[in-house]
């Protein structure tokens, strides 16, 4: 796909709904008793394999391809093991946080993915699942993930990586976890989405600056929740907005939940002009509308305190460093080799292929930032979703923009993603 360049973004829009929590949603909604609804569902690849694999082990979902899904769900207990392996795409979240799941269940399961997904790193779920007592196994760390399901107990497990979906994973086994609590410490705060939703489900949950502890249940009662908007979705349309000269551009509904906004305190200290107003709540999560301007940029440095609150907008944050005056350096950031592409590599081999001029390091990357667009050229998304979007927006912001290969990835978290900035774009 060309990506032209373009001169501004303007206009008003509201982005899919919070993938991470549509992905949760459909997964607590499956062991819940009775039938619950999801509206603002973010429809996408990634969230629909949440459908996929609640339906493969018996839960039964009414979607009518709107962004309201129906979930009848089966108890508890009731996930029944399918005939075959149970495939997860290339969603992270959702095999992670299913093995959480699963390892209360009756029966033997097998979660594949992908190729990415295949071979990211698995053992980081098993190996605190199994001190509950979880039997547990991956394949040389990777996917494939074995399950049979087994009695568990409780356990408190300190985090060797920030990671959302590893605690996630931990919390939702702490469901069926003997009689006292299941406490995660982390090293850093993470996403909090699981623990928000199931404090909204009436589960027992206590939370301290640094640990989060959940209490075993019977059953979950079946709910009613409404999705904001992603963040993360929203970022490259921020960064559009920040870095084309006369954007005016507002987005509705956006979650702002304190450990997702780490992308607007960069921006904030970058001198970008962002106003968060008309904040309420929604589904149990803090939402705002944003108005992003147009605005000269100094470099900043991000650090491994701060990743787990902008992780997945950091390939954003190495174009925005282009633009800036000064060195912009993102370190402590090993955890973008283990994405769904290494992307400390693919974001300084795509964004040096357009011109910036970017280095890699072991933790993360440095850019030298020049107020000048930075020619194009050819961009490969390598099969990820934030790379691709990354190489559109570089697109835009560049001389003679950009050949995307692997544009179609959008789709796993964002698939309205080009037909949106053909709303706003302004050649
Ligand atoms: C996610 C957590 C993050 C993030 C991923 C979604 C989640 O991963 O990168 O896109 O929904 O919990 P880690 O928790 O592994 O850092």
């Amino acid at each position: 796909m060309k990506i032209e360049p373009a001169s501004a973004l303007v206009g008003a829009a509201a982005v899919p709904g919070v993938k991470g929590i549509s992905q949760r949603a459909i997964l607590l909604a499956a062991v819940a008793d009775g039938e619950s609804r999801i509206s603002g569902f973010g429809r996408a690849a990634d969230t629909l394999s949440a459908i996929d694999v609640v339906r493969a082990c018996g839960a039964r979902v009414t979607d009518n391809g709107d962004d309201d899904i129906r979930v009848q769900g089966v108890g508890l207990r009731g996930l029944r093991a399918p005939d075959g392996p149970i495939d997860c795409g290339n969603a992270g979240t959702v095999l992670r946080l299913t093995c959480g799941l699963l390892v209360g269940q009756r029966g033997s399961f097998e979660l594949v993915g992908d190729e990415s997904l295949t071979m990211r790193p698995h053992e980081r779920v098993a190996e605190p699942l199994r001190r509950m007592g979880a039997r547990i196994e991956t394949t040389d760390g990777h996917a494939p993930v074995r399950i049979e399901g087994s009695e568990l107990q409780p356990v408190s497990y300190e985090l060797p990586v920030a990671s959302a979906q590893v605690k996630s994973a931990i919390l939702l086994a702490g469901l069926y976890a003997g009689s006292g609590p299941t406490t995660v410490i982390e090293p850093q705060p993470t996403r909090d989405h699981t623990e928000r939703l199931l404090a909204e489900l009436g589960v027992r949950v206590r939370r301290t600056a640094k640990s989060v502890s959940v209490w075993p249940v019977d059953s979950l009662p079946s709910f009613e929740l409404e999705v904001s908007g992603e963040v993360s979705s929203a970022a490259p349309l921020i960064t559009g907005a920040v870095l084309l000269n006369g954007s005016e551009l507002l987005l509705r509904g956006v979650n702002v939940n304190p450990t997702r906004t780490g992308l607007l305190d960069v921006l904030e200290r970058m001198g970008a002009r962002i106003a968060v107003f008309n904040r309420r709540t929604v589904g149990g999560e803090p939402v705002a509308d944003l108005e992003i301007r147009s605005s000269p940029l100094v470099a900043t440095t991000v650090d491994g305190a701060e990743v787990p609150r902008l992780v997945d907008e950091l390939p954003l944050v190495a174009l925005l460093g282009a633009f800036a005056r000064g060195t912009t350096v993102v370190r402590g950031a090993e955890e973008l080799r283990a994405k769904e592409s290494d992307r400390i590599e693919t974001v300084t081999e795509g964004l040096r292929a357009a011109g910036v001029r970017i280095e890699a390091r072991p933790d993360g990357f440095e850019v030298r930032g020049t107020p000048a667009r930075p020619r194009g050229g050819r961009i490969d998304a390598h099969g990820d979703h934030r790379i691709a979007m990354l190489g559109a927006l570089a697109g835009l912001v560049s001389r003679e923009g950009v050949d995307l290969r692997g544009a179609e990835s959008v789709a796993i978290s964002f698939p309205g993603f080009f037909e949106l900035l053909d709303q706003l774009v302004q050649r």
